[in-house]
C-alpha cells in the first residue's frame, strides 16, 4: 500500500495539511504524491520535497490509486464532472474530504465508476495527529484498508455511518478550532497573571497535550481526572465554578450545536 500513488485535487488548507503529514511520516514517497490547484504558485513551498504539482486535474489522477477531492462544496460538482470520464474503474478509489456532500451525490455525477469514500480529517494531519472519520457504501475487500492505511499515516482513523459525517465534521474538523480558541484564552489569562506570551504558550500547550494524553491513555472521563485536581474549598474548584456560572460548558455546547445546525442547512 505504501506504493500507492495519491493525488490531492484542490490542495488548500486541508489538502496541504494532508500532504505535509504524509511528507513528515515518509511512508509514501514524495514522488508518489500529486497536488493540484488552479493557482499552482501557492503550492511552490511543496516543490522542494519532491511533490508533483500541477493545475491539470485530469493529468494528476492518471497514475493515481487514491484520489482525494479537497475542494470546497461549491466546487466539487464541476471537479467531478471534469474527472468522471478519466476515472479508472478497478484501479482507483475516490475519497472526498469535502464537507456536506453525500456519497450518493458524488456517485450520481461519476456514475459510480470507482468506489467512493468520504473522510473527515483535521488540520493536525500536518503533524500526524489528525483523527479522521471515514464512511463508505459497499466496498470490496482491501479497499477500506487502503483508505485507512493512508489516513492512519497522518493520525488515527475510525469508520462511522455516513449519517454521522456532519457531526464528525463539527466535532473533529471544526473541533480543533474550538480547542485552539480555548488555548488562546488560557494564554491570555496566563499573561494577565504574570507570564510573557511565549512562556504562557509553552505552559498551556503542554498542559492541553498532557490532558488529552491522560484521557487517551487512561480511557477516563474528564471529570474523573478533574476530581483529582479540585481540593475542597481550593482555588481550582472556585475557578471552575466561576467559569460555569459564566456559561463555560453551556457556551461550548451551544457553539458546537450552532455549527452543526449551520452544516445541516
Ligand atoms: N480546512 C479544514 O480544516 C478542513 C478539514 C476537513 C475537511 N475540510 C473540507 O475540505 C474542503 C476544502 O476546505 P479547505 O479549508 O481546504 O478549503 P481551501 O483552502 O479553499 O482549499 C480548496 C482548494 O481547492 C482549490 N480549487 C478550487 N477549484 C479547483 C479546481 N477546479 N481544480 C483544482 N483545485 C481547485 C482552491 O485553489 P485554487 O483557487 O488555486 O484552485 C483551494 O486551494 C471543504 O469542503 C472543507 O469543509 C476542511
Amino acid at each position: 500500500m505504501k506504493n500507492n500513488r495519491v493525488s490531492i485535487i484542490g490542495c488548500g488548507n486541508i489538502g496541504i495539511s494532508i500532504v505535509l503529514g504524509l511528507l513528515k511520516q515518509q511512508i509514501i514517497p514524495a514522488k508518489n504524491i500529486t497536488a493540484t490547484r488552479r493557482n499552482i504558485e501557492e503550492l511552490a513551498h511543496l516543490k522542494e520535497y519532491g511533490v508533483r504539482l500541477m493545475s491539470d486535474n485530469i493529468e494528476a489522477i492518471k497514475e493515481s490509486h487514491l484520489i482525494i477531492i479537497a475542494v470546497k462544496p461549491y466546487n466539487i460538482i464541476s471537479v467531478l464532472e471534469e474527472l468522471k470520464d478519466h476515472l479508472n474503474p478497478g484501479k482507483q478509489l475516490l475519497i472526498s474530504v469535502t464537507a456536506g456532500v453525500p456519497i450518493s451525490k458524488i456517485n450520481a455525477v461519476i456514475n459510480s465508476r470507482v468506489p467512493v469514500f468520504r473522510a473527515m480529517p483535521n488540520i493536525s494531519a500536518s503533524v500526524g495527529k489528525s483523527v479522521t472519520c471515514i464512511c463508505h457504501n459497499e466496498v470490496k475487500p482491501g479497499e477500506l484498508e487502503s483508505v485507512k492505511f493512508l489516513f492512519d499515516i497522518i493520525g488515527s482513523t475510525m469508520t462511522i455511518d455516513e449519517d454521522l459525517m456532519e457531526s464528525a465534521t463539527i466535532l473533529g474538523s471544526c473541533g480543533i478550532a474550538y480547542v485552539l480558541r480555548f488555548i488562546r484564552a488560557m494564554i491570555q489569562g496566563g499573561i494577565q497573571i504574570g507570564f510573557d506570551a511565549a512562556t504562557a504558550s509553552a505552559i498551556v500547550n503542554q498542559t492541553v497535550k498532557g490532558a488529552a494524553e491522560l484521557l487517551i491513555e487512561r480511557h477516563q472521563h474528564p471529570e474523573f481526572e478533574i476530581d483529582k485536581v479540585t481540593t475542597p474549598k481550593g482555588c481550582t474548584i472556585v475557578g471552575l465554578n466561576e467559569m460555569e456560572h459564566n456559561g463555560f460548558s453551556s457556551s461550548l455546547i451551544k457553539g458546537l450545536v450552532a455549527s452543526f445546525e449551520k452544516i445541516e442547512k
